[in-house]
């Protein structure tokens, strides 16, 4: 039974629920424009009903390019525009992450690079990039690594398009081939070996690889505001399929870990993670003990993670524009042949003279934004808040910064959604342009391995072109080149008829 409430209550209960729900809809002073702040849920029906670069996009063209709002009490600001883009990621009061996130699988908010913020995260992240620096990155001992990956590619390549014998045949399916040349580079320099494309290790790895990154933000992020759900709702929302991905990429690290502890060599450290178990043991005796087994591990993962899928899509994407504009396939092998010729595979000192090879990269990396926004930043302040351009950003507040809007503003650049490499070229003005992408973020957060990325993309691509004409296959309707997902953006499924050039 419903107990009655005596009506001099009435009055004064409705007047506190409205009040309260004033409260609840009220926005911080000087807080961006945006749209109404709904109380309890805010902004969560909406950000569920789209993909992140269409909300990005919706609320930069209806607010302007500082746009604020709240999701649940979590006060939101999204970045769009070149300059402010450009002035967001140079301040360091705006390098933060948010509280709410932990896609962590080791340990927890308080290790790897990605999630943490202060000491922790400056020490490991410089850890990174100088020794992955050592091993490869940049560097030419990088080479012989890939070009291991581009042979066995090739391999999979005649196997799967039936070889000259039979005319190559059947089209190539290039997002599974190109998956598997990342992954086992990145795995080849972090733990020391290579898989065999057969291995079911492997293939789990990848699936694993494919699955991570096949959640979109708005499943992280519900993952994480509400962890009982997963509990009690473990197949809804993808968490079980994320669970077990996350499970598998774990116990394969832990198992490298253990086997690279039986047998190092602390005198000759072999890979990264002989380099890391070496700072581990000079450090043993330290206070703080900031390099430990749990940040290794939480490292190796966020490298796998963050390198990975980001590497494979774009190589996806070079493909798909090579079939999408044949001209600029021919003019790249033209290129290819004057520089390289056919009887050796690209090196990373041919880069300087491939200029337009350089150009199809940058309007690879330009046309698919394949991170259509930096992950979540939040402001760190000791103050209640920020300004920025005028506005009020709470301490604490999500920020996300929208590289897909300004790679694709049809006030820098021309036909944005054409694949033009020829804007790059130095003599067209290439320089200027070049300083208008963001594809790898930039600033303090800026992604640590976009050198790594950059030459294999560089390297996978040449020696793809240099040996295969690529054709969209006879019959089929040409692929499109819309990008799905999420966090991170892929093209559609499509498949390639190959031909051998020599
Ligand atoms: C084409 C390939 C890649 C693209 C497009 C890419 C892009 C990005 C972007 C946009 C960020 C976010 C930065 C921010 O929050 O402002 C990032 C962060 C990061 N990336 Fe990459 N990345 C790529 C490859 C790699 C590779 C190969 C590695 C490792 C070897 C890597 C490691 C990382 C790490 C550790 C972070 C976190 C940095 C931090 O929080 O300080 N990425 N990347």
């Amino acid at each position: 039974m419903i107990p009655r409430m005596a009506p001099e209550f009435l009055v004064p209960i409705s007047a506190a629920v409205l009040f309260a729900l004033w409260i609840m809809c009220r926005k911080p002073k000087k807080f961006p424009p945006g749209p109404r702040r709904w109380p309890i849920f805010g902004y969560v029906p909406i950000i569920f009903a789209q993909r992140a670069k269409d909300i990005t996009s919706y609320l930069h063209k209806k607010y302007g390019r500082v746009v604020g709002l709240h999701v649940l009490n979590i006060p939101v600001v999204f970045i769009s525009g070149l300059d402010e883009v450009r002035e967001a990621l140079l301040r360091d009061d705006f390098s933060g992450r948010p509280e709410y996130i932990n896609i962590s699988i080791f340990g927890g908010k308080s290790s790897g690079i990605i999630l943490t913020s202060g000491d922790i995260w400056k020490l490991q992240r410089r850890f990174v990039l100088q020794h992955l620096r050592q091993l490869g990155l940049g560097k030419n001992t990088l080479e012989g690594i890939v070009q291991e990956e581009i042979r066995a590619m090739m391999i999979g390549i005649e196997e799967m398009s039936g070889g000259c014998e039979n005319g190559y045949l059947y089209p190539v399916d290039f997002k599974a081939l190109l998956g598997a040349v990342s992954i086992n580079v990145l795995w080849h320099i972090v733990m020391g070996k290579r898989f065999d494309y057969r291995d079911p290790k492997f293939i789990q790895l990848m699936e694993a690889a494919k699955s991570i990154f096949n959640q979109n933000s708005q499943q992280i992020f519900f993952y994480n505001l509400f962890p009982f759900l997963a509990k009690l709702l473990p197949s809804s929302f993808g968490f079980q399929e994320f669970e077990s991905s996350v499970h598998c990429l774990h116990d394969a690290i832990e198992g490298e870990m253990d086997s690279h502890k039986e047998v190092i060599d602390y005198d000759h450290p072999q890979d990264f993670m002989d380099i890391y178990l070496c700072e581990i043991e000079k450090q043993k005796d330290s206070l703080d003990r900031i390099f430990n087994v749990t940040q290794l591990k939480e490292v190796c993962a966020e490298l796998f993670m963050a390198g990975t899928d980001t590497t494979t899509n774009n190589l996806s994407f070079a493909i798909l524009n090579m079939i999408l504009y044949p001209r600029a396939q021919r003019k790249a092998q033209q290129e290819i042949d004057e520089v390289i010729g056919r009887d050796r595979l690209p090196s990373l000192s041919d880069r300087d003279r491939l200029p337009y090879v350089e150009a199809i990269i940058q309007e690879v990396l330009r046309l698919s934004s394949v991170a259509p926004t930096a992950f979540p930043h939040s402001v760190v302040t000791s103050e209640k808040h920020v300004t920025f351009r005028g506005y009020h950003i709470p301490k604490g507040s999500v920020l996300i910064i929208d590289f897909y809007g300004v790679h694709h503003d049809p006030e820098i650049w021309k036909c944005p959604d054409m694949f033009i490499p020829e804007r790059f070229l130095r003599k067209n003005g290439g320089d200027i342009l070049n300083e208008a992408i963001y594809p790898f973020s930039g600033g303090k957060r800026g992604c640590p391995g976009e050198t790594f990325a950059r030459n294999n993309i560089f390297l996978i691509l040449t020696s793809i072109l240099q040996r295969y004409s690529l054709e969209v296959p006879e019959g089929q309707p040409l692929p499109s080149s819309d990008p799905i997902g999420n966090t991170v953006l892929f093209p559609k499924p499509f498949t390639v008829k190959v031909q051998r050039r020599f």
